[in-house]
């Protein structure tokens, strides 16, 4: 199948350069139909909204979408709703005027204003807050908006491309998200189908991956025997395209290079989602149940790192057996500091020294606030949950930051 060119395009640029360019890899028919809408609607204003599991490439066509239309020299910016924490989603959104809160000491642009004249990316717009929903439609069907604080209205000129990994259509039905935005956002939808829904493409993705990382990290790959590519081909992949990436990129580093065949394959492929908390998000849950999830995964790791730790300990501190007069070894005993370990190891019996989940959590982004020198986001990046997340639990637990 051949995708028509654009005409309306500037001469040189039609999709096929443009897919070289942002590296749009992929032969199958959903593809190749996801391109043509692309082209369809590129140099249109129409809104799109993008469906499609975590990981599956929203955000790449999104990019098509504005590269390809007229707006293509002007602004394209993305925002994840689901990042922002709720308090200040309109201050971002919408901008807000000097004295609007404590700390506003100028006035500042938000997200949209950025956005002028250009495009504005929505991502994860299924969890924008209901209240939200509302300013963001008035702004969407008058193109005017008023900034936190401010009295008078502001225009902009700003076309939108939505994008979400929930079911927005059930998200109406159960009142949490607005149906009049949900039309006018999904004027022109797209869904993307994951990656198990098109393994054709997974040996052209990996091909692209291979080649892009050995370049960048001039790094010599002997590549994967046809036994290897079939097993990638047959894998499930629930992180869909992102997943597929970071497992081949960290394969290539993790093998030094060498040949990989179906056996040293099979050793690395994750099994399942409830054992690799490296997976990304399986798409028919909510994000917070998912974040949930990791949270967890990451306690119970911690959890067996300290019960090894304290198996080290317990080793470390028996005295070794010594000999005595008799010729025979005395019974290990356990030091000094063994009574303690001793109390430890015993913590089944004593509930004090146990630590429970809520002091976990609360030891966990303590210390990655400090590792981060108090940067939220980077700490949610390394507590691998949202930004909004963190800022519920900073606030849940009082925690001073
Ligand atoms: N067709 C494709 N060809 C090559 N790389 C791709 C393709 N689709 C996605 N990718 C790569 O996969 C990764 C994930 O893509 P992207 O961020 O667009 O996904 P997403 O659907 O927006 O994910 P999320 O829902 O988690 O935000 C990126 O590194 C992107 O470059
Ligand atoms: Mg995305």
């Amino acid at each position: 199948m051949t995708t028509p060119l654009l005409k309306s395009g500037p001469p040189g640029r039609d999709i096929n350069t443009l897919r070289q360019e942002i590296g749009l890899v992929g032969e199958s028919p959903a593809i190749w139909q996801i391109l043509e809408t692309i082209e369809q609607v590129a140099p249109t204003d129409i809104s799109v909204l993008i469906i499609g599991e975590s990981g599956t490439g929203k955000e790449l066509i999104a990019q098509a979408i504005h590269q390809l239309g007229l707006r293509r020299d002007k602004p394209f910016v993305v925002v994840n709703a689901g990042a922002i924490p709720e308090g200040i989603i309109e201050s971002e959104l919408f901008g807000h005027e000097k004295g609007a809160f404590t700390g506003a000491v100028g006035s500042r642009k938000g997200y949209f204003e950025q956005a002028d004249t250009g495009t504005i990316f929505l991502d994860e717009i299924g969890e924008m807050p209901l209240n939200t929903q509302v300013k963001l439609l008035r702004l969407l069907e008058g193109k005017e908006f008023i900034r936190v604080g401010g009295s008078s209205p502001k225009q902009v000129d700003v076309r939108v491309i939505a994008a979400t990994n929930r079911d927005l259509e059930s998200a109406v039905r159960k009142g949490e998200f607005r149906p009049d935005l949900f039309y006018r956002l999904n004027a022109v939808n797209i869904r993307v189908p994951s990656l198990r829904e098109r393994r054709e493409d997974i040996p052209l993705l990996v091909k692209k991956f291979v080649t892009d990382f050995c370049s960048q990290n001039n790094i010599a790959f002997e590549g994967f025997t046809d036994g290897a590519l079939r097993l990638l081909r047959e894998h499930s992949w629930p992180g869909n395209i992102r997943e597929l990436k970071n497992f081949v990129e960290s394969l290539i580093v993790i093998e030094r290079g060498r040949r990989i065949d179906d056996m040293i394959l099979q050793r690395h492929l994750p099994r399942g989602v409830e054992m690799d908390h490296r997976l990304p998000v399986p798409v028919n849950r909510t994000t917070e149940e998912v974040e949930r999830e990791f949270i967890y995964r990451a306690l119970i790791d911690l959890k067996n790192e300290i019960a090894q730790l304290r198996e080290l300990l317990v080793g470390r501190y028996i005295a070794p057996p010594r000999r005595l007069k008799s010729g025979l070894m005395e019974a290990p005993v356990i030091q000094e500091v063994g009574n303690e370990v001793a109390e430890f190891d015993d913590d089944h019996q004593n509930p004090a020294a146990f630590e429970s989940i809520e002091d976990m959590e609360k030891r966990l982004i303590t210390e990655a606030l400090a590792r981060t020198q108090g940067n939220k986001r980077k700490a949610a990046g390394l507590l691998k949950i949202s930004e909004r997340t963190l800022y519920r639990k900073i606030k849940e637990y009082n925690l001073p930051f």
